[in-house]
């Protein structure tokens, strides 16, 4: 067997699924096997019906799945065969003890280091794949070297910058490829070897070769001031509804200044995702560290602007609804935290239903692929909610609709003939502005936008 050609990545999530379908595609001489000690979602990846939502994801597995990729919970095996073992199991945020509501829970990531001590029977490379704060590098290879076999590992950084909802199209055409090695010659030779599987269809000006550390701290800041951005966007949204500015004009305004660009620069009710508040944080939490209270200050603030504009995104419909939702019917739209995924980790919907709930308004929800997950978020969270799979019986009584969720086909909706089912006075309260207000305004709807002044038919 030429371990150098089986590659294992230990964690069946969002990253490791999609990295290793594209990897298996794109490498056909190369085995890859995916490992997971969840057994349903091993279940899943081998069923028709994958764990994740991810567009051209089922197309693409299909494809290579029992060919040279597979799934597997037998971990062991897994680590004994491979020469190339990819770690992306889940590294969320702690929630007790040192660092809780900050600092990476690493629990899982220490114990499949300790896995692989315990199974390898030969020298490895191991990547990190999930976020991890700065020096895990170091630590893995401190743990990995912990072994009294006489084993070698050389551990590599190689961080995830694919998106979800396009992680398919990301992962082909990446803006670049990043890895972190030791400056070893053992250390180069594996960067040498991770290269060379990106290069079967990476242009190797994309894939960047850079020492541990910077390939760590570079995934932690690419997030955090993408997530800045957003923030800096929001925080002048609110400054537009007391004004009459149009926040979309001025992003526009804005963003056509070359020196700062287009993207990420439409106004939300606030950023989720698995990645960037968690990622966030642990920049706090390392900048406390290290006795950079400024710094960590100032990070910090992204993430208040994000929990402020969740708050005030509440604040305005309970306001507007006549200072009272209380036994009202409100009808969501969208919970996933962004579309074209079913995922709602940190989704800006979890929090605003629960104030919404805490209101006592009675809540129902749709989403096009979300409301498994969104069933789980809110599970034990008291108060009246249902969860509905047509978006017209979910209006159906209504007096208000909250756009959560940037899906397409809110857009496509047939806005008169759900008017004409709700309760009057009807509003709507965009929270992704996809909609077209002025032509909700003139079908009767109240409209509150983000950042640009509301239409509304109340005296
Ligand atoms: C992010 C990074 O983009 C990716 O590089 C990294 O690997 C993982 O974290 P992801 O969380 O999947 O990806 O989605 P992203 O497209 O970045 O969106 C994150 C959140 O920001 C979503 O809730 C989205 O709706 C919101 N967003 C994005 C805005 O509110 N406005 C924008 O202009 C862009
Ligand atoms: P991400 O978005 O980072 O991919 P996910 O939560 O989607 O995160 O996936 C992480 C996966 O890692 C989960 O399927 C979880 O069961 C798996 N996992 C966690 N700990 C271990 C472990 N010790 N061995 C193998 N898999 C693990």
């Amino acid at each position: 067997m030429n371990k150098g050609k089986n590659i294992l990545c230990i964690g069946a999530g969002y990253v490791g699924g999609p990295t290793m379908a594209v990897i298996a595609a794109k490498c056909p001489e190369y085995s890859v096997t995916v490992a997971d000690i969840d057994e349903n979602r091993i279940k899943a990846w081998n069923s028709e019906k994958l764990p994740i939502y991810e567009p051209g994801l089922s197309e693409l597995v299909k494809k290579v799945r029992g060919k040279n990729l597979f799934f597997t919970t037998d971990i062991a095996k897994g680590i004994k065969d491979a020469g190339i073992i990819f770690v992306s199991v889940n590294t969320p945020t702690k929630t007790f003890g040192e660092g809780a509501g900050k600092a990476a829970d690493l629990q899982y990531w220490e114990k499949t280091a300790r896995a692989i001590v315990e199974h390898a029977e030969d020298s490895k490379i191991v990547i990190e794949k999930s976020t991890l704060p700065l020096r895990a590098a170091e630590a893995m290879h401190r743990i990995l070297h912990s072994n009294t076999k006489g084993l070698d590992f050389d551990v590599i950084s190689n961080p995830e910058f694919m998106a979800e909802g396009t992680a398919i199209d990301d992962m082909h055409n990446p803006d670049r490829v990043l890895i972190g090695g030791m400056e070893s010659p053992s250390g180069k030779k594996a960067v040498k070897t991770i290269a060379d599987i990106y290069a079967h269809w990476v242009p190797r000006e994309k894939i960047l070769l850079t020492n541990v550390w910077s390939s760590e701290l570079s995934k932690l800041v690419a997030n955090a001031m993408l997530a800045q951005r957003i923030s800096s966007i929001n925080s002048i949204s609110a400054l537009c509804e007391k004004t009459d500015a149009d926040i979309t004009e001025v992003a526009k305004a804005v963003g056509m200044d070359s020196r700062i660009g287009p993207k990420f620069l439409r106004t939300s009710v606030g950023f989720g995702g698995s990645c960037f508040k968690k990622d966030i944080l642990n920049l706090v939490y390392l900048c406390e560290y290290y006795g950079l209270p400024e710094v960590a200050a100032y990070w910090e603030q992204v993430v208040k602007i994000n929990d402020f504009q969740e708050r005030r995104f509440v604040k305005n419909i309970v306001r507007n609804m006549f200072n009272t939702v209380a036994g009202k019917k409100i009808a969501v739209f969208g919970f996933a935290f962004k579309a074209d995924t079913g995922d709602t980790r940190e989704s800006p919907a979890i929090y605003i239903t629960k104030m919404l709930l805490e209101e006592r308004a009675d809540l129902a929800i749709y989403d096009p692929e979300a409301l498994d997950n969104a069933a789980r978020d809110l599970k034990d969270v008291k108060g009246k909610f249902e969860l509905v799979t047509d978006p017209y019986k979910c209006a159906k009584k209504s007096h208000a609709i909250l756009i959560l969720t940037e899906w397409d086909e809110f857009k496509k909706l047939d806005y008169g003939k759900i008017y004409e089912s709700m309760e009057k006075p009807a509003f709507v309260f965009d929270g992704r502005n996809i909609l077209n207000h002025r032509e909700l305004f003139e079908i009767g709807f109240n409209v509150f936008p983000i950042g640009s002044t509301k239409m509304t038919h109340l005296k």
